[in-house]
This record gives C-alpha cells, structure tokens and sequence, in this order.
C-alpha cells in the first residue's frame, strides 16, 4: 500500500464549496473534473469486466478480451484470477484509466438473470474469494476496482426501479457477503446499484451504504454511483453515494450547494466525499499535491530499464507497466482453456492425432466471444474455433443452422466520416466491421456540437451470387445506397422500454439486394447524428448475410459433412439477443434450431462433440445423445486459439462450474426475475444455488463443482482440524491434470473452502484448505458461530464428496 502521507484535509481546506461540491459531479460520460491547484489530475473510470474499454466506445480504440466473468470462476483459481488483474491494470494504465469499473459481485440468484454471464457464481463464497483475487490483481497494478452493484442487482427487470426485498439473514450470509470480502480485501472503491433494497433505492441508503459498508466494515473507499442511479440530492447526500455518474448534469451541482447552504445537507458530508476522492485518486496515481510527478507510484513496479515507456494516457497518468509486460493475448488464452468445463466424455476427447473433423454451427465461424452491454470490449481480432482448428487438424466446416436474429457486422474495411450540417468532412476513422460505436468521446477531430451526420462507405466484394442481405441496426433515420441507389430510407423507432435495452439490443431493419460474385459495390449508410442530453452516444451497425440455401439444405449438408468425418464438432451458442444488460432472459433454450442440429449430427456420426458457448445456464435436452459435451462461456478473443488446445489435447479443460446447469429451466429451483407490483421478493431466504437444489429435491443436469478433466482421481484421505482441513488426492489417469478439491461445511453444507492442485500421473498430493470462518456462522442479528460438531467434506461437486471428517467448531 502506498505510503505516501498527504495531508488531505489541508487539501480540502484550500477548495470552496462550488469547487468541493463540482468535484462530486461527473465531468463528462467517464471523468471526474481535474483539480490543479490541488494537483489532482482527471480522474478516468472505465467498464469493465474482461477488459478495459477506456474512454473511447469504438472499435478504433482496441482491448484486450478475456473470458467473461463465469469462465474466471470456472477457473477456480485465484492466482490466475490474480493475474488476470494485474493485465487488466497493465491495459487501464495503457488507455489513460485510473478506475475500473469491474469486477460484478451480484450473484446467479436465477439462471434467466440478463448480467449472469457477467457475475462469477452462484455462491457467495466462492464470488468473494475470485472477486477478491480479481480486485487485488488489478490494484496490485496501481489501478483501482469498483466492485458493483452494490447490493442485490442479480436481474435486470425494471432494474432502475425495482425494489428487491430480502430479509437480513440472506441479505448477509449471501448478498452481502462476496462484497464484505472484497472490502476486507482491500477494494479502493465500490459501486451502488439501480434497484431498491426493502423500500429505499441503493444509492440513498443510508443504511447499508453508512451503516453497513463505510460504518461496520469500516470501508474507506469512494462509492460511485451506477450511471445516471443518482436521482436526487438531498436522499442520495445523505444516503452516502459519493460520487454522481455521468456529468457534467445531475441533481446535485448547484442544488447540492443550495442544500449545504441551508443547512439540509451538512458541509462535513461534502468533506468526506471530497476525502475518499482524493485518497481513491492517491490510491491511482492521479493526486500529486506537492506537484510532484513520480515515474511511478509507490508500491507499484518501476519500469525495468529499456522498458515499456510512459504511457501518455488521456487522463494523464504517469504510470508505467512495470515489472515486464503481461502477454495478454497468451494469457486471454491460458484462462480460456483453463475455464473451459468438460460436462461429459466418453472418452473421445481429446481427439487422436490426425482425425478428420467435421466443424458445424454459426459459432464455429464466428464465437460469440463475449456478453452483451457495458461489458463489452473492442479485442483487435477474435480467433474463431474455425482459424484456430484450421492447419492443426483437418477440418470440413458446415453452417447447419443460423439461429442469428440480427445480421451480423458488415466485414471491413469500412470508412466512417463525420460531416457537419453543410456537408463538410470533420474526420475520417477506418472501422474493422460495420459496427460504428462511439459513446461518451467521439473520435479525434469531431466536435459534437457541429456533427450533424455519420457517415459509413465501404467497397463490398460478393463472394457468391444470389440475393444478399443488408441490414440496418439501430434507432433514428437512416439512408442505405448501394452503388448511389436508395435501397432502404426509414426512422426506426426503437420498442418501448428500459432505455439501455433500446440502445444494447436496437432494433433492425433488412433488405434483399441482388449481388454477383466477384463484383464489388459501393455502399453508402447515413445517419443523421449529434448530442444526446450533453452526451456524444453513436450507435449503429452496416449488417450483412450472404445468399443461403434455406435451413433444410444447411442442416442437410452438416449432416453429410458429419458422416464423412471421423467426429463432428458442434458448436452451438447463444444470440446476443439472449444475454446481454438491459434485459433477462425468457427461457434457457439454445435459439433458433440448434437444438434440432444437434440430434441430427449426433444421429450421423455418434462421434459428436457439441461445444456449448453460452456464458450461463442452457437446456442441453440432447446431452446423452452426445459423446462429450465442452461448455467454453464467453471465452473471450482467443476462443479459437484454446479451443483446439483443448480439443486436440495440448491443453486440458480446467473448468468446474460455479453455477448448477438446471436439466430444464422448470425444474430450476429459484427462477424469478419479474417484479410484482414493482417488487422482486426473494422469498427463497438463503438457499438459493445448489443448497435449493438439494431442498428441492429436483436433480438438475450438472451440479456446482463439477467439471472432468482429462484424467481421473482418487480421493484417499482427510483430516480435519478446526477450520484446516487436509486432504490427499492421487492422480489415477496417465496423462498430467489437475483437480480443484473443493471442501463443503456448516449448518448447510456450504462451499467452506477449495484448492487447485496438478499432479503427475500416479503421484499424491496433499493440500491443505483453510476454511471460511462464515460457513460456520449464520446472522441473527450479528454472526453467530453455530457451536459444536460439524462435518466437513471432500469431494469433486456440491453432490459428489468422497471424504468427510468430523470437526469441533
Ligand atoms: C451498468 C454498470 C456500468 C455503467 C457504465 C451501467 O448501466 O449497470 O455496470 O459500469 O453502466 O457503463
């Protein structure tokens, strides 16, 4: 930790009230204001979670993409989680970020949640203990986290407005928890939610937000708002948000100054804000009182000599990467392959060197590599399970089904332009796709009070003839030409409803137009454009799909592909109509008919494999239809790469799962995600996951924990002492691997404690597990430690333990 003293209160001491009160206030989509007569520098938040954004929404301004947040705790590994975030803190350092706006400690509650791809797991436990890894990496690398959303945003329903009530036992044994463990951690800031919790909105309430977390755990970080939850201001004030986002608008400026000055909020409670932003902004590297500018911040490594340079960020920040810099694409690889879960096999996998592959399904060619709405990042390139098979095995690719609602983005090159009200040209910016994104900054050069339109050109080459699709993705006018002829000239009106949706999931509009193969024409989409409230948003996608032979005849030619290969390998997926922010999910159904593809290939080569890339739960009804089923989530840009790792051998799947797979949505214990009358009640108390499950007494598909491997273990003993528990496990297979022992306890027989140990072939290990002292407590108004005899056991998911001891407590 830094050890730096700054007099914070003189600081404070030196600004007025307007000066203190701007400082609360965004200074735009993804700043707080700078402060030079007090050397604080603009300090730069960014989303978050996979990777950093930083402040350009557009794929001009690439990141890294690791796997989403459910791959990260598949991984169960808090030392590659840790890793993670020292490279994420390396990518914010690079883009100018002080703060990211990650990781999402809400919990898969139910498995239609919109955000589950997004948040670690099921179990509270095991959610604060990768949330904790993930806050410490990245802050070991001098950036700071916000873990959100504070507390029980686990659906997105009427998320601005719900009101979620939880009784206070689940409040703190399960929601609650993963974010006391990332405070106790260390975490600089934290961020509240959208909903209510039992009749106050988050961002005013003062009970758990004064109280709980700055009162009882004693957090010392900034509490930022979500974007645009603060909604007034003398409540959110006095309700212990410190921080309103986005500005520079919002009801606190001069209101808040109206407020102090009556006496309504006090002066000290605008101090103490102004306090926890200078100590975040100290924690970051953005305050430098004495005007000083170290070439790095204390704790954080120097650059080695010869090494990385300066990174000239946009907010000015002087850190440099230091300590040799982190591979990210190696090591978005690494975890991917790490996260990767192996359901089922019998015994086909890994595949024999020299089998004949027949590749099948939209998502081979293109993964879906990541969830849909603020977490989402622009990586440089994506490698799709086709180029990474491709020249490391011999592959017959098939289409077999397109579950695609939307088309996808036209393939660059594409110019975007920018033009004011006469026509003139503001800039020009190359994108690599169709998809014209630029929210909160537009690009260098373009100034948003004279933009007037956005303009996308591209030479389009058919590849075959026949008619193609165009399509149009967005909300507001826009005028498709094809080599300067009108094809589609229209308004279109987004649904109804919350406004992200409308903006993350807009709606689209197709046309038909005849194409020749190897002709090239010129395309032309404008799109009339400027400032929304104050804010730059632009948002619109160029689709594309080429001429296809009717459903019958892709399923058809996948099935002939299947018999002529030795093994076929499915890869099925989710839309990004199905999970994403803004919305939850209606079912937990592959779209479209993937489902149908599936049993058809399976019936033609029982050598099938199907790769199920969804970052949560789906009904996988054909799954003893199958040889192996291999869920890879959202496994970020290197899918391809750990894909044919994993599938040829070279890497094994490390994956366990943090959530249980329900076999049907019905039989899911705890599902709703629809408020009545405004209000979610959940109602289920503490057991939701696979304690519900087991108080239910339905058997879903998968339990929590489970996960195969490519070798198998024996589990030979335990023994228990206190809250340290031993265990030795043998690995019985002929091939290296590695097991996550997991070790379950207390009045419910929780996760308590877990460990990832590699073994040779034939060679014990042993491992010690220290247990959460909170799996043998429950709340009654405080933690009480349930005294007296408890089992603990050893074991390989919630439902298969091998070993158990008896402990005193
Ligand atoms: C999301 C947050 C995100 C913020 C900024 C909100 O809509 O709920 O998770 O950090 O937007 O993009």
């Amino acid at each position: 930790m830094n050890t730096v003293l700054v007099d914070f209160d003189e600081l404070i001491s030196r600004l007025d009230l307007p000066a203190k009160i701007r400082l609360l206030t965004g200074a735009d989509m993804w700043s707080l204001p700078p402060l030079p007569e007090i050397g604080l520098d603009r300090l730069v938040m960014s989303d978050g979670p996979i990777g950093v954004r930083g402040e350009h929404w557009s794929a001009a301004d690439p990141s890294i993409a690791l796997p989403s947040p459910t791959a990260l705790a598949a991984t169960w590994d808090v030392e590659l989680v840790g890793r993670a975030g020292l490279l994420l803190a390396q990518e914010a350092r690079r883009k100018g970020v002080h703060v990211l706006l990650a990781p999402t400690l809400n919990l898969h509650r139910s498995p239609l949640g919109g955000r589950h791809f997004e948040c670690f797991s099921e179990d509270p436990y095991l959610t604060g203990e990768i949330g904790a890894a993930y806050v410490e990496g990245v802050q070991e690398g001098g950036v700071a986290t916000t873990p959100k959303h504070f507390v029980a945003n686990d659906f997105e329903t009427d998320r601005y407005t719900v009101d979620v009530r939880v009784g206070e036992r689940a409040l703190r044994e399960v929601y609650l928890r993963p974010f006391e463990r990332v405070v106790r951690a260390g975490a600089w800031g934290l961020m509240t939610a959208y909903n209510g919790v039992n009749g106050t909105t988050m961002t005013e309430h003062a009970e758990l937000v004064n109280g709980v977390l700055k009162g009882e755990w004693g957090f010392d970080g900034c509490v930022v708002s979500d974007w645009t939850a603060v909604r007034s201001t003398e409540a959110a004030a006095l309700g212990g948000t410190d921080v309103a986002m986005p500005g520079p608008s919002g009801p606190w400026g001069r209101r808040l100054e109206a407020a102090v000055r009556e006496g309504r909020v006090p002066e000290s409670a605008v101090d103490d804000r102004v306090r926890r932003i200078l100590r975040l902004a100290e924690r970051a590297g953005a305050l430098h009182p004495a005007g000083e500018r170290p070439a790095g911040p204390a704790g954080a490594p120097q650059a080695a000599p010869g090494g990385p340079a300066e990174v000239a960020g946009a907010g000015g920040i002087d850190r440099v990467a230091g300590g040799g810099e982190i591979d990210g694409v190696a090591l978005a690889r690494e975890v991917a392959a790490r996260a990767f879960t192996l359901l089922t096999n019998d015994g086909v996998l890994p595949l024999a060197p020299g089998t004949r592959i027949a590749l099948i399904g939209a998502a081979a060619r293109e993964a879906r590599v990541m969830g849909g709405g603020s977490a989402q990042v622009f990586p440089e390139h994506v490698v799709s399970p086709l180029a990474g098979l491709t020249g490391r095995a011999e592959v017959t690719y098939a289409l077999g089904t397109d579950p695609r609602v939307r088309l996808s983005p036209l393939p660059g090159p594409v110019t975007a332009q920018f033009l004011d009200r006469d026509g003139a040209l503001l800039a020009e910016q190359p994108l690599a796709t169709g998809e014209a994104r630029w929210i909160g900054h537009l690009p260098p050069g373009v100034d948003g009070a004279r933009l007037a339109e956005v303009r996308l050109l591209a030479a389009y080459r058919a590849e075959v003839s026949g008619e193609h699709e165009l399509s149009v993705i967005g909300a507001g006018a826009f005028r498709l030409t094809v080599n300067g002829e009108s094809v589609l000239d229209a308004e279109i009106v987004p649904e109804a409803g919350d406004p992200a949706a409308a903006f993350l999931s807009p709606p689209e509009r197709r046309v038909a137009v005849p194409m020749t193969a190897g002709q090239t024409y010129e395309l032309t989409l404008a799109h009339p454009s400027g400032r929304l409230g104050g804010l730059a948003i632009v948002s619109f996608t160029l689709g594309h799909a080429d001429p296809s032979p009717g459903e019958d005849e892709l399923l058809a030619e996948a099935m002939r592909a299947a018999t002529a290969c030795d093994v076929a390998i499915v890869v099925a997926a989710t839309t990004p109509e199905v999970e994403s922010e803004g919305f939850d999910r209606a079912d937990l159904r592959l779209p479209g008919r993937q489902d149908e593809l599936i049993s058809a290939v399976a019936a033609a080569n029982p050598r099938t494999v199907v790769v199920v890339n969804a970052g949560s739960p789906v009904e996988l009804p054909w799954r003893d239809e199958v040889a192996a089923v291999l869920l890879t989530w959202f496994p970020g840009q290197e899918a391809g790469s750990a894909l044919a790792d994993v599938l040829l051998g070279a890497a094994e799947p490390g994956g366990r799962l943090p959530t249980t797979w329900p076999a049907r949505l019905a039989d899911a214990p705890v599902t709703a995600v629809t408020p009545v009358d405004g209000r979610v009640v959940y109602d289920e108390g503490v057991d939701i996951g696979y304690p519900a499950w087991r108080r239910s007494g339905a058997e879903p598909a998968f339990w929590f924990g489970h996960g195969l491997g490519y070798t198998t273990w024996s589990y030979d003993s335990i023994a228990a002492e206190g809250t340290t528990v031993t265990v030795a496990v043998t690995n019985t297979g002929d091939r290296p691997g590695r097991e996550v022992v997991q070790v379950y306890a207390g009045p419910r027989r929780t996760l308590a404690g877990f460990d990832v140990v590699t073994a040779e072939p034939g060679q014990t290990v042993l491992t010690t597990v220290f247990l959460s002292e909170r799996a043998f407590q429950v709340w009654e108004d405080g933690w009480r430690t349930v005294e007296g005899e408890h089992t603990v056991a050893a074991g390989r998911s919630a439902a298969d333990l091998r070993l158990s001891a008896t402990v005193k407590i």
